[in-house]
């Protein structure tokens, strides 16, 4: 007998599954779509302010509207996909106003980044918690950051919507674990996308992430802390005080 390749052991646990990708028209989501499609999964519905351009896999693929920020919005979504038995939700949305504390804008940045970040992930999960509890199990994941754990002062209010997410998921994970449902975050320090366009340190390749999320999708992972964030969290953990001045040292020196 061949042994099966990771490839097929990968492709093996997602198929016939229906993904539902949340933020899908992001620099993350259009990895992870990519990615997805490599597999056989069953189908990926991509979902996102306007509707995502849909690359390969045209067959499996469809393109959604939702609005994370509205409750409304997200439950006309869940009514409008309810036949297609969505057994995965990876939730890629998500805003960065780059703003410190004092900066003129901070209080209406905090407010949206709190009603996307936060807010976003409390109503995707109060419609597809439920849904994914109902079918007997499943796996909701969301994109938090490594400045989930400790503030990043140059994103300070992003930080803090980051860290309430944070802190929501693992309410979520102590609700829903029990039913089968399988509550991940993902806490990735810079990725080359969109959001970090102006960020001149290093950078993961969101092709190199969404490898490891479908690794982590199928292993069934709680907590995931992809490349350059392994290390970084193993020196937070250590020492959460000097990671904490280290990050201080981002508005220092400008
Ligand atoms: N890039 C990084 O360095 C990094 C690091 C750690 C964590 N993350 C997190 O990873 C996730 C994906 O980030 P990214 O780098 O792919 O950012 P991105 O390229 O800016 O994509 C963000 C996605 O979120 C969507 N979105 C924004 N507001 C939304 C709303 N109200 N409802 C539904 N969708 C909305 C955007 O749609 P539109 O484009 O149509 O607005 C876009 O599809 C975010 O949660 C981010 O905070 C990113």
């Amino acid at each position: 007998m061949n042994p099966v390749s990771n490839d097929q052991r990968l492709g093996n646990s997602l198929q016939d599954q229906c993904v539902l990708l949340v933020g899908g028209s992001g620099g993350i989501g259009q990895a992870i779509a990519e990615a997805l499609l490599a597999y056989p999964v069953r189908e990926l519905i991509i979902a996102s302010p306007k509707p995502a351009p849909l690359a390969g896999g045209l067959a499996r693929a469809s393109s959604e509207t939702v609005d994370v920020a509205d409750p409304a919005s997200v439950r006309a979504l869940a009514a409008r996909i309810e036949a297609h038995d969505v057994g995965i939700v990876i939730n890629c949305a998500g805003i960065n106003g780059s703003c410190r504390v004092f900066s003129p804008d901070a209080q209406r940045l905090a407010r949206r980044e709190m009603d996307v970040n936060y807010f976003g992930l409390l109503n995707l999960a109060q419609v597809f918690g439920p849904v994914l509890r109902e079918r007997g199990g499943g796996t909701f994941m969301t994109f938090l950051s490594f400045v989930s754990h400790v503030n990043l002062p140059l994103m300070a209010t992003y930080s803090a919507s980051k860290a309430a997410a944070h802190s929501l998921l693992q309410a979520l994970r102590a609700e829903l674990t029990p039913y089968g449902v399988v509550m991940c975050g993902v806490y990735p320090t810079a990725v080359d996308t969109e959001m970090t366009r102006d960020f001149d340190g290093p950078k993961e390749s969101p092709s190199d992430l969404a490898r490891v999320v479908i690794e982590s999708l199928v292993a069934g992972a709680e907590d995931v802390y992809p490349g350059a964030a392994a290390a970084a969290h193993a020196g937070f953990v250590a020492d959460p005080k000097a990671t904490e001045r280290a990050m201080a040292q981002s508005v220092r020196s400008t």
